[in-house]
């Protein structure tokens, strides 16, 4: 995969971000004692080797949950009031790859909501999910967060063109781009699910495609692919963290090959889906013979309430299913259950039930509950996705980047659903293609 590179593009100036923030009194500085100095989120990312300058986070729904948290997040990591736990590429497994530091991360996005990331926070503190003090701590930096979010593609209100709406986006994505002087962007789609559209004949051919899309009287792509088109227009690499169709339908995925854009997806593996892809294989390598794996999700907030539509909710659910059925085999009984129950907010409860046969048919049964704030187990995620997704684009990778399915559900790419597979390919990647990276970059300043 490690095929041409881009040294023109590795070679920027190494800025730092805006890195105010008001200091917080009541910090709690805990944290500081559990990790040495150099784990710290300012210290633990390689910006010694990272040449490639500053970097646009792009989220489509960046005032959603997930949205909101990565923003605070960033920027309490940042500015030192939280150490970088849940971030897979902080950890010791990735020193030396040249990534963009956590401070060379500068976020903005579309949304089609209004309400600023501040308040948004504020309510992820009243319901108890955020620490008062991240936000108390950050919140300067999200209100500068948020004037950098542009207003959406919303089909229902939108008129024109869906090409003019894609124009559009490519062009403030663009705009934010220069303004901050970043060297790429990371497109990520962070937004409502939708439901799995309808199938269109120019959903397989980019010319026809890109032809129906200037019809006014047309709106053929749904809102995430009209986002993932405005992603490889602006010339950005893309991730698709919902189960939504974004990149995936064939002709952008054709597009984005054509165009040199790399890409990842698909639906972010957080919670169930993440602890059945480590607890399946087990099962497997003793021998032992899944015959159900019922599951059952309860979660109210934003995503809930957008899963309780009974046609958004089959998207989610194919996702889910099928990284199990390729695991445990297409015999398994895997009935699953998504309900919203809205007083829950963002804390997520997943309730397995697996049976198994074992030797002379004798019955195993075991059953997991995993109970977490989903918008945090995301959040590290996009910002390791953000990172690596850069490693690869800088690397000149284009196309889907199958090693990153490690993120997802559904791995774009990959048949291989085994977390602790995905796991070593994962970081054999990172290393082979940054080794690739810090190679071609030298090649390119050394004088002849
Ligand atoms: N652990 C997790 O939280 C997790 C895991 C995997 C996948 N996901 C997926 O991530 C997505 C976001 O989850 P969330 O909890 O932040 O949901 P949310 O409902 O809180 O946020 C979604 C945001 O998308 C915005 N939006 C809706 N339509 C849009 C459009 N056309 N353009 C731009 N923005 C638009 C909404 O206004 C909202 O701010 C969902 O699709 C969810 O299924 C979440």
């Amino acid at each position: 995969m490690n095929d041409s590179t881009d040294p023109s593009r590795t070679t920027d100036s190494n800025d730092t971000t805006d890195t105010t923030s008001t200091t917080d009194t009541t910090e709690d500085t805990t944290w500081r004692n559990d990790v040495t100095h150099s784990e710290t989120a300012a210290n633990a990312m390689n910006d010694d080797v990272w040449q490639g300058g500053r970097v646009g986070v792009w989220l489509i729904g960046a005032r959603g949950s997930i949205g909101t948290v990565v923003a605070v997040g960033l920027h309490a990591m940042v500015a030192e009031l939280a150490p970088p736990t849940g971030c897979t590429t902080a950890g010791a497994a990735f020193a030396g790859v040249p990534l963009p530091a956590f401070t060379d991360l500068v976020i903005g996005g579309h949304d089609v909501s209004t309400t600023p990331l501040v308040d948004r926070a504020q309510s992820m503190v009243d319901s108890g999910m955020l620490a008062h003090r991240f936000v108390a701590g950050t919140s300067e930096t999200l209100a500068r967060t948020d004037a950098e979010i542009r207003h959406g593609y919303d089909r229902r209100s939108h008129t024109g063109s869906q090409a003019d709406a894609v124009r559009r986006m490519a062009a403030d994505i663009a705009d934010f781009r220069e303004r901050h002087d970043l060297g790429r962007v990371v497109v990520i789609d962070v937004s409502s699910t939708e439901p799995i559209p309808e199938d269109h004949v120019e959903f397989h051919d980019p010319a026809l495609l890109l032809a129906a899309i200037e019809n006014p009287e047309l709106a053929l792509l749904p809102a995430s692919s009209v986002a993932a088109l405005a992603a490889i227009e602006s010339g950005s690499a893309y991730a698709c963290f919902t189960p939504s169709a974004g990149i995936g339908l064939p002709a952008l995925r054709t597009l984005a090959a054509e165009r040199g854009i790399a890409f990842a997806g698909q639906d972010g593996k957080t919670g169930e889906t993440l602890l059945r892809t480590a607890l399946a294989p087990m099962f497997n390598a003793r021998g032992m013979r899944v015959l159900s794996w019922a599951g059952s999700n309860l979660l109210g907030g934003g995503d809930g309430a957008t899963l309780a539509d009974p046609e958004a909710v089959q998207s989610k659910l194919a996702t889910k299913t099928r990284g199990l059925v390729s695991l445990v085999g297409d015999h398994v009984v895997a009935p699953l259950h998504i309900d919203n129950v809205p007083d829950l907010g963002d804390v997520k409860t997943a309730w397995d039930h697996i049976h198994a046969e074992g030797f002379l048919s004798s019955r195993i049964t075991m059953q997991t509950i995993w109970t977490a704030y989903d918008s945090m187990l995301a959040a590290p995620l996009i910002l390791d996705i953000s990172r690596l997704l850069t490693l690869a684009a800088a690397a000149g990778q284009r196309g889907v980047v199958a090693e990153l399915g490690f993120f997802f559900k559904e791995p774009w790419g990959s048949d291989v659903h085994d977390f602790s597979q995905q796991t070593i390919a994962l970081r054999e990647w990172a290393h082979a293609t940054g080794a690739h990276l810090l190679a071609t970059t030298r090649s390119a300043v050394t004088p002849a």
